[in-house]
């Protein structure tokens, strides 16, 4: 007998009306790298299946000569890719439309196969007005030739521009790429994409606050001792030496991935779930972000990563970093933020931690001498499809007042039908066609997360080793005391 859902609810998705987006002519830029590979290609496939492109639309794969395409190459190359990564198989019809719409281009911009001359003929296939919407699936260096290009050949116009993380490197080539930007696009057409603000149940801390009064009161720190942001990975660097070379783990994942679900999580509510109120929230606290002092950053690297390809013998590139941030504002201030993530740890896990304070009166013999460390606690394992767990104490049965642990879940994938989920980048891509900006960074924002950072990329600590399959350089555990990691569990 299978067991019920352990959380009852009614799935109404289904009868929202789904608005479409223009008809659009997307180029993705870096078609051969691993993102177009992996998310891009299969995300815009499933987007297909599911009805939710718009009416008419050219996908154009771009390329630098080296690895130039011709049309049909790029669509095996597309069905390769869709066929590895994509939860629905290209087959029949579904497939034939899709890959009809595919086309390829090089870069740099010239003849018949250039840029301008293939996105003129797909413009002229679909017809009427169309939009042009460009994805710099490439690194931070490599955009300001692209920029550049689009600006000088008018192809700018009536466009949309998908700038991949990190975005920059530092405070200066961020304030760079912007500048380059401005030139060209103006802020509402800008799209500064965090897949992990397209996660399901990234999205669902704003419903988990602000759609309930069971949870926000305690929300602060009156109420909240800690909060943990903890990404483990099993998975190691994947080949991706040079990148993780000049990018490591606090560029990876931290100044990007975790300080994007920190905003999520320490806002004030905004009036509306417009895109404007919306990261007006998110960026006061990055406003309110404590700058980081490198000393209370812990670096580490794991023992077998100077043997990986494409890193350099003398290599102190972090492949982990654990960290305490601060919110200094009327809501936060005092609580600690503990972010940690890493490669080839022992779990891959994504969980955020709420712990709660202590009562002020103990009135039950067992709270006393520290019985039950954590036993108050929120947690968000936002891994997709995600679920929640609610830790509290409850009277064992029994004469005696004596407390048990006790747990309440609810499970995404027990709860709604899973046919309704986009993964990450398929929901991004499609708020991006629709031309809505909530779930994208602002250059305002993402230039205050560099100055956060900035003491730590240019002072850091020393990295500390630790084993493959463990859970970090053994002083982890000094980065969150007095308080625990929740995991390992
Ligand atoms: C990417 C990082 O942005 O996010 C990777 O470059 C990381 O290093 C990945 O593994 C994790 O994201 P997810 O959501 O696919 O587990």
């Amino acid at each position: 007998m299978s067991t019920p859902p352990a959380t009852t609810t009614t799935d109404t998705s289904a009868t929202a009306p789904r608005p479409k987006p223009d008809n659009h002519v997307i180029v993705i830029f870096g078609i051969t790298g691993d993102l177009a590979r992996r998310k891009i290609l299969p995300g815009l496939y499933h987007l297909a299946v599911a009805g939710l492109m718009p009416e008419k639309y050219r996908v154009v794969g771009c390329a630098r000569p080296s690895s130039k395409m011709t049309d049909e190459e790029f669509r095996v190359y597309a069905f390769n890719a869709v066929s590895e990564f994509a939860s629905d198989k290209p087959s029949g019809k579904e497939w034939e439309d899709f890959a009809a719409c595919l086309t390829a281009a090089i870069d740099p911009d010239d003849g018949p196969t250039g840029l301008s001359a293939v996105v003129g003929n797909a413009e002229a296939a679909i017809g009427g007005a169309v939009r042009r919407l460009y994805h710099l699936a490439i690194p931070p260096d490599a955009m300001h030739d692209v920029i550049r290009l689009l600006g000088a050949k008018g192809l700018n116009q009536n466009a949309r521009v998908i700038c991949e993380k990190p975005f920059g490197t530092d405070l200066a080539s961020a304030q760079k790429l912007n500048g380059d930007l401005e030139q060209f696009f103006d802020e509402s057409q800008i799209f500064r994409i965090d897949h992990f603000l397209g996660k399901e149940s990234i999205d669902n801390i704003l419903a988990l606050r602000f759609a309930n009064e069971l949870f926000e009161p305690l929300w602060r720190r009156g109420h909240v001792r800690y909060v943990q942001i903890d990404v483990p990975e099993t998975l190691s660097i994947e080949g991706r030496g040079a990148f993780y070379e000049e990018t490591g783990a606090f560029r990876d994942m931290v100044v990007t991935h975790l300080f994007q679900v920190l905003g999520i999580l320490a806002m004030e509510q905004p009036t509306s779930m417009a895109a404007k109120p919306l990261r007006n929230e998110v960026n006061k606290v990055f406003e309110s972000l404590r700058i980081l002092d490198p000393v209370t950053v812990l670096r580490g690297q794991y023992v077998g990563y100077l043997d990986e390809p494409g890193v350099a013998q003398d290599s102190d590139t972090e492949t982990f970093i654990a960290l305490r941030a601060w919110v200094d504002n009327s809501r936060w201030m005092g609580v600690p933020f503990y972010l940690r993530t890493g490669k080839c740890l022992a779990e891959s896990r994504q969980i955020i931690t709420i712990g709660l304070r202590e009562p002020v009166m103990e009135i039950f013999p067992d709270q006393k001498d520290g019985n039950h460390p954590d036993a108050d606690r929120l947690i968000i394992d936002f891994k997709d499809p995600g679920s929640i767990h609610a830790d509290f104490l409850v009277k064992q049965p029994g004469p005696e007042m004596h407390l048990g642990q006790a747990r309440m879940n609810f499970y995404y994938r027990d709860s709604f039908q899973e046919k309704n989920n986009l993964e990450a980048y398929e929901r991004l891509l499609l708020e991006v066609m629709l031309g809505n900006q909530a779930l994208f960074t602002r250059s305002d924002g993402i230039e205050r997360l560099w100055e956060v950072a900035a003491p730590l990329l240019e002072r850091p600590r020393p990295i500390e080793y630790y084993k493959k399959g463990s859970w970090g350089p053994p002083s982890v555990a000094d980065v969150v005391a007095p308080h625990r990691w929740t995991l390992p569990e």
